[in-house]
């Protein structure tokens, strides 16, 4: 967290679950304050955390004044039915990227075609909006056709992945802010040596499927900035540490090939019960040795699961937010960081709930309610944002 930034608490402003109406007036109120930074609170002082907010404006241009992107993921079939939802993505973010429209599972309906419609779709409506495009994903071993398994084998698999990725990078070409080239490929429970996933990929290609992958896109679309994207590198845990270090390695490798791969893009699925086992000095280090290689870093898929906190709705959307502040502030103090996108904006529509929690209320991950409220999740990005380093 931020240190020694200083905010008198007759300034500070408890907001709670507001209405815009109250956003408003509190807005109004805390705008005297805008010029004064505001104090990270301590552990001991954490529970009355006073999650104020500077100003009443778009997550976008809280980030935007700090010279990042704020963005989320979202489906065009969400997007399409449901205009409250559209106007508040609209709204809210810079970034748009598609949730599900670009994986080959949407994308490749057979093994000679190509099905753009609903990614082209999401490609309108960021243009529409003045919003940034980002691609996610070319290669990964989740969300693939039927016919992958049955047709892909040694002999054809190179020819289909790099026809893959010169007509998908191709058609976006010159419009993809970044695309997330290869996904999810470090699994060191696999207990390989390079620390990698033994995906169909791997065992049909071998470890250079990735750079191989890379070479392809910047082939394909020399604008787009290409990023290798993964999970779990975040918390102080023994599985994470050993993720954070085949990371590493294969950055390293890929770098030491002359790989074009430019940024690493970290998703950030957290959990409000374990924020403590976030060892920020450990995450800012790992930061720190990816930025030294060159490379800028991108939280991809930020999202907080509150399924082992409380019922009671303050109590977790308080944990819940002060997850995200802790989290946001810390990675943004590395410089290299250059974009925060949450996986959704609503709770209406998150992936979490195909997980549901054990008393089957809905969960809250995200920084708008079901009604597309700014909950204090929404705040504690505001404030995370507002306290960020200019980049
Ligand atoms: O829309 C259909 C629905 O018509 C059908 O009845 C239902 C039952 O099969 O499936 C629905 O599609 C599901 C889709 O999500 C929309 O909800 C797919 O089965 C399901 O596989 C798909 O899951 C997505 C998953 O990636 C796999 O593509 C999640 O929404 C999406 O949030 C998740 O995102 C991943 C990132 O790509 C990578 N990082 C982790 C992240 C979360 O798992």
């Amino acid at each position: 967290m931020p240190k020694n930034r200083l905010i008198t608490r007759r300034h500070a402003l408890h907001l709670g679950l507001g209405t815009l109406a109250t956003m408003g007036a509190l807005a109004n109120s805390c705008s005297l304050n805008r010029q004064l930074p505001v104090k990270a609170l301590d552990d001991s002082e954490k529970s009355e955390r006073d999650l104020m907010v500077v100003r009443d404006a778009p997550l976008k241009d809280h980030a935007a004044a700090k010279g990042l992107i704020y963005g989320a993921a979202a489906l065009t079939y969400y997007l399409k039915q449901d205009e409250e939802f559209a106007a508040s993505i609209a709204q809210e973010c810079g970034m748009l990227v598609p949730g599900l429209e670009l994986k080959w599972k949407a994308l490749r309906p057979s093994p000679d075609s190509f099905k753009f419609g609903a990614a082209d779709w999401l490609a309108e409506f960021a243009q529409t909006h003045g919003m940034l495009f980002r691609g996610h994903t070319l290669v990964w071993h989740q969300a693939t056709p039927k016919w992958f398994k049955e047709v892909l084998n040694r002999q054809n698999a190179e020819k289909i992945l790099l026809e893959h990725i010169a007509k998908v990078a191709g058609h976006y070409a010159g419009k993809m802010h970044s695309w997330d080239v290869v996904n999810e490929a470090i699994e060191p429970d696999h207990e390989r040596s390079d620390g990698l996933r033994n995906s169909r990929w791997l065992r049909l290609l071998g470890p250079d499927y990735i750079d191989l992958a890379f070479r392809a896109t910047a082939e394909a679309d020399p604008k787009a900035m290409l990023v290798y994207n993964d999970y779990g590198l975040d918390n102080d845990t023994p599985k994470d540490e050993a993720r954070r270090v085949a990371t590493l390695k294969l950055l390293e490798r890929l770098k030491s090939k002359g790989t074009p791969v430019h940024a690493l893009g970290t998703q950030a699925h957290l959990w409000a019960k374990d924020s403590t086992a976030l060892n920020f000095k450990k995450l800012k280090t790992f930061l720190r040795d990816v930025a030294d290689m060159g490379l800028k870093i991108l939280v991809t898929e930020l999202d907080v699961k509150d399924n082992h906190l409380p019922q009671d709705i303050q109590t977790r959307d308080r944990d819940v937010a002060k997850a995200y502040e802790d989290y946001i502030s810390a990675v943004l103090e590395e410089p290299a960081v250059i974009a925060v996108l949450t996986w959704g904006l609503s709770d209406r529509y998150t992936w979490r709930s195909h997980f549901p929690r054990k008393d089957k209320a809905a969960v809250r991950p995200l920084p708008l309610d079901k009604q597309m409220k700014r909950k204090l999740t929404w705040n504690a990005m505001t404030r995370a944002f507002d306290q960020a380093p200019v980049r």
